[in-house]
C-alpha cells in the first residue's frame, strides 16, 4: 500500500520506528508510534475524515493544534480530534459521517474526587516562550509547574528546520528551531523545582483563581497558582472564501506539523494564501521535503515577512503573486484546484484577472490571533497573570524566546523572589526582536574583484546578526547597537581581509551571503552558495541555474563542488564557476521547474452556496449578513438564530470572521457586542469534571 510518508529530509533525521497497527473503516493500517491519528491517516492518503451532519460537506483537517475539531473521528466508539490523539495499538477509527452518538455505557462510571494542588507559578504552554520563562524560574528554584497539551515541549519551534533570526548571545540566532527546542528542553529539565505536565490541557480559569488542568488526558486537576504565565502561543487565522472548509485548506502551521514533526508527505501540490514569514517558510519547508509549491499570493503589494525568506523561496523556483487572492477552493470532497485572481487597492478580486492551477493543499497563512483567553479571565478573576510570547504578542519566535526569558524574572519578582531587576537593555533587545521588517535599499555589490570575499545579499533591515559574530576576523560588521542596522564586509586594517572561511555563508538564516572566490580563476570565480536541500540533489558537473537575490535568471553554471560537512549543521555549501560578470549576482540555486506552476487552461468557477464563515455549524456569510443587514449588532444574536460560534471549536475560528463581515457591511467594531466568553476554552468529557477519567469511565 502506498504510504505518504518523507523517507529522506535535508535537516530531519528519519528513524525507524516500530508501526503500530490499526483499522480505518476496517482497513487494516499501521502508524509509527507515537504518531497522532490525523497523522496516520494522512500518511496512507485518507484526508476525509467525515462528513458534517448538516450538510453532508467532507471535513478534514484544519489546524492540526487542537483548537477547531475540524479533524474528529471516531476512535474505538468515542469521537476524538485525530489530531491530538496518538493511535494505540488495534485502535478502531471510524469517520464522523453524523453527529456521534455517546458511547454505550456498561456500568456506572467510578468517580474519584478532583484533586487539587497549589503551585507558586503555572505556567500554561511549553514553547518558546514557556520554556524559557521556566528556565529562569528554574535557575531560582521557584516552585513551577509547566503544562503543555503536546506529546513533547517545544511548541512550534520543533516544527522550525530553518536557522533562527536575532542574535546569538540572547536568542541562538543561526541554530535551528528544532535544535533551540532541545537546548531549552534539556536546560528546563535540569531543574528540580519544575515540574513539567505533557498531554496536559488548561481548559479554564475560574472565578475562584483555579485553573482546570486535564492531566495527561485523563485526570482533571485544579490547579491554584500565585501566579499564572500564559505562554500558550497563537491560532492560525482562517479567511473566507469559497471551498474554504473543503478538505486540503489549511493552516500553515498544520502543514509543518504533519512534515516537520510527523514526517509525512500531506500534499504533491501545494498553494499558499499569505505572504508573510509563516507562509513563506512553509514553503521553503514544502520544498525542502521535495513538495512542488505551485505558487504563493499576497493581497498587499508587497510581502509582509522577511525579504529574505521571500528572496529565498523565489530563487528556489516558486512564483509570488502580490496584489493577488484566492477567489476560490475548487474539488468535491477534497482540493482539487484553487482560482487566484489580482486585487484593487479595495482588495477586491478583479473580474477578467482570474487564474486556476492544479494543486491538492491550499495552506493559509494569513496571521495568528494570540491564545490570550487564559491571561484574560486570570485578570478579570484577579489572579496574578503574565503573558509572554504570542500569547502577549503575535512576534518571531526568537521574541517569545527573549519575552519568556524577561517575563520569568518579572514573575519571581512578583514573588519576591531575588530576582535583580530586569535590565532595561534587556526589554529594550525584546522591542527590537519584535519589530517589523524596516527599510529596504537598493542592492549594491563590492567592488572588488580579486582574492575572496563575501557578498551580503541582505538589503533590509531585519533583527538579525549572526553573520557578525560568526566571522572570525570581524570583517562582517553592523555600524550600530542596533540589529536590525544592515551589515556590511569592511576591509581589514590589517589587510588579511577575508579568509575565505565561509562561515558567514552557513550560518544566515536568510540563505543571504555568498563567498566568491577569484584567487584561482579571476574570469570564471568560485562561488559558494548556501544550499539546504539533499545533498544528492545536485553534483560535480552538474549544471545549475543561478539566479540573482530577487530570482532573476542569471545564467546555467557548472557545480564544481558539493560540501557536506558536519560542521556546517546540514548546511550544504555548493561551488559552481561563474563568469566574472554574474558572479557576484548569484545568490541563490533554482531548485523547482517552472512547470510546477503553469496555470490550468481556462479557470474554474465554484458554483456553491455561500462561503461558510463557521465552519463547525457550516453557518454561511449570507445567513449572518442578512441579520446584520437587519440590525443585529450582537453577536449572541446571531449566535443564538443561526448557531455560529457554537459550535466545538468555542468559535475561536468563526469570530474573526464575523467580526470582518461587520466591518464589509459598514458596522465600526465599536458598535458591535461581542458574544459572552466563558469557560471552558476546550471541549471535555462532561464526565471529567466529576472525577471519570480511568479506562473505559
Ligand atoms: S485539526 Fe484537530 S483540532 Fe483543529
Ligand atoms: S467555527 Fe467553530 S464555532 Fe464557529
Amino acid at each position: 500500500m502506498t504510504e505518504f510518508r518523507i523517507k529522506e529530509h535535508p535537516i530531519l533525521a528519519v528513524e525507524a520506528k516500530k508501526g503500530v497497527p490499526f483499522t480505518w473503516q476496517g482497513r487494516p493500517l499501521a502508524a509509527r508510534s507515537g504518531e497522532t491519528l490525523a497523522s496516520a491517516l494522512f500518511a496512507h492518503g485518507i484526508r476525509v475524515f467525515g462528513h458534517h451532519h448538516k450538510d453532508g460537506a467532507a471535513q478534514g483537517l484544519f489546524c492540526a493544534n487542537g483548537q477547531c475539531a475540524q479533524c474528529l473521528v471516531l476512535a474505538d466508539g468515542s469521537p476524538v480530534k485525530s489530531c491530538m490523539e496518538l493511535v494505540r495499538p488495534g485502535m478502531r477509527v471510524e469517520p464522523v459521517d453524523a453527529l456521534p452518538a455517546l458511547p454505550a455505557v456498561g456500568a456506572a462510571p467510578r468517580m474519584d474526587g478532583i484533586e487539587e494542588i497549589a503551585v507558586r507559578v503555572l505556567i500554561v504552554g511549553g514553547g518558546p516562550a514557556g520554556l524559557s520563562a521556566a528556565v529562569e524560574l528554574g535557575k531560582l528554584g521557584v516552585d513551577t509547574l509547566l503544562v503543555d497539551d503536546k506529546h513533547r515541549l517545544g511548541g512550534k519551534l520543533v516544527l522550525q528546520t530553518h536557522r533562527f533570526f536575532g542574535s546569538q548571545d540572547t536568542v541562538y540566532a543561526g541554530t535551528r528551531g528544532i535544535d533551540i527546542a532541545t537546548k531549552l528542553e534539556a536546560e528546563v529539565r535540569s531543574f528540580p523545582s519544575v515540574r513539567i505536565w505533557l498531554q496536559s490541557a488548561a481548559l479554564a480559569v475560574y472565578a475562584d483563581r483555579k485553573v482546570g488542568i486535564l492531566k495527561e488526558g485523563r485526570r482533571y486537576v485544579l490547579v491554584r497558582p500565585e501566579i499564572l504565565l500564559s505562554t500558550s502561543g497563537a491560532r492560525e487565522k482562517t479567511l473566507a472564501f469559497r471551498g474554504n472548509t473543503l478538505p486540503g485548506v489549511y493552516g500553515a502551521g498544520a502543514f509543518q506539523t504533519l512534515v516537520n514533526r510527523d514526517l509525512v508527505r500531506p500534499t504533491e501540490k501545494l498553494f499558499i494564501v499569505g505572504g508573510g514569514n509563516v507562509g513563506l517558510i512553509a514553503g521553503y519547508h514544502a520544498l525542502q521535503a521535495g513538495i512542488a509549491v505551485v505558487g504563493l499570493v499576497e493581497v498587499l503589494p508587497e510581502c509582509g515577512g522577511y525579504k529574505v525568506h521571500k528572496d529565498k523561496l523565489a530563487r528556489m523556483g516558486v512564483p509570488i503573486w502580490t496584489s493577488h487572492t484566492v477567489v476560490s477552493a475548487n474539488g468535491r470532497e477534497s482540493v482539487e484546484s484553487v482560482t487566484i485572481a489580482r486585487v484593487n487597492e479595495r482588495f477586491e478580486p478583479q473580474p477578467g484577472s482570474e487564474r486556476s492551477f492544479a494543486c491538492d493543499t491550499v495552506l493559509i497563512a494569513v496571521g495568528l490571533d494570540p491564545v490570550d483567553e487564559f491571561h484574560h479571565k486570570a485578570l478579570e478573576f484577579g489572579l496574578s497573570a503574565f503573558a509572554a510570547g504570542d500569547a502577549e504578542e503575535i512576534a518571531e519566535a526568537s521574541a517569545a524566546i527573549f519575552s519568556g526569558k524577561i517575563r520569568g524574572l518579572e514573575v519571581a519578582r512578583g514573588l519576591g523572589r531575588e530576582a535583580g531587576p530586569v535590565s532595561p537593555d534587556w526589554y529594550r533587545t525584546a522591542e527590537i526582536l519584535k519589530s517589523r521588517p524596516g527599510k529596504t535599499v537598493p542592492e549594491e555589490y563590492p567592488a572588488e574583484e580579486t582574492g575572496v570575499l563575501p557578498v551580503l545579499h541582505c538589503v533590509q533591515e531585519i533583527p538579525c546578526d549572526p553573520c557578525t559574530t560568526a566571522c572570525p576576523r570581524s570583517l562582517i560588521q553592523i555600524a550600530s547597537d542596533d540589529i536590525r542596522a544592515l551589515p556590511a564586509f569592511v576591509c581589514d586594517p590589517d589587510g588579511k581581509g577575508c579568509s575565505g572561511c565561509e562561515k558567514c555563508v552557513t550560518i544566515c538564516p536568510g540563505l543571504a551571503i555568498t563567498l566568491v572566490d577569484y584567487r584561482k580563476d579571476a574570469a570564471f570565480p568560485t562561488v559558494t552558495i548556501p544550499y539546504e536541500f539533499l545533498k544528492e540533489g545536485v553534483k560535480p558537473g552538474d549544471r545549475v541555474w543561478v539566479t540573482d537575490t530577487e530570482a532573476a535568471p542569471l545564467g546555467e553554471v557548472e557545480v564544481v563542488q558539493v560540501k557536506a560537512v558536519k560542521a556546517n549543521d546540514r548546511t550544504v555549501l555548493v561551488k559552481v564557476k561563474a563568469p566574472r560578470a554574474i558572479a557576484k549576482k548569484i545568490a541563490g540555486i533554482r531548485v523547482q521547474e517552472a512547470e510546477a506552476s503553469v496555470p490550468l487552461e481556462g479557470w474554474v468557477r465554484r458554483m456553491e452556496d455561500d462561503t461558510v464563515i463557521c465552519r463547525c455549524e457550516r453557518v454561511t456569510a449570507g445567513e449572518i449578513r442578512a441579520l446584520i443587514r437587519a440590525g443585529s449588532r450582537d453577536v449572541n444574536e446571531i449566535k443564538s438564530v443561526t448557531r455560529a460560534c457554537m459550535g466545538p471549536c468555542g468559535a475561536k475560528t468563526c469570530t474573526p470572521l464575523i467580526r470582518r463581515l461587520f466591518r464589509e457591511e459598514g458596522v465600526p467594531d465599536a458598535e458591535v457586542v461581542d458574544q459572552l466568553k466563558r469557560p471552558l476554552f476546550l471541549e471535555v468529557p462532561l464526565g471529567t469534571f466529576a472525577g471519570a477519567g480511568g479506562e473505559g469511565d
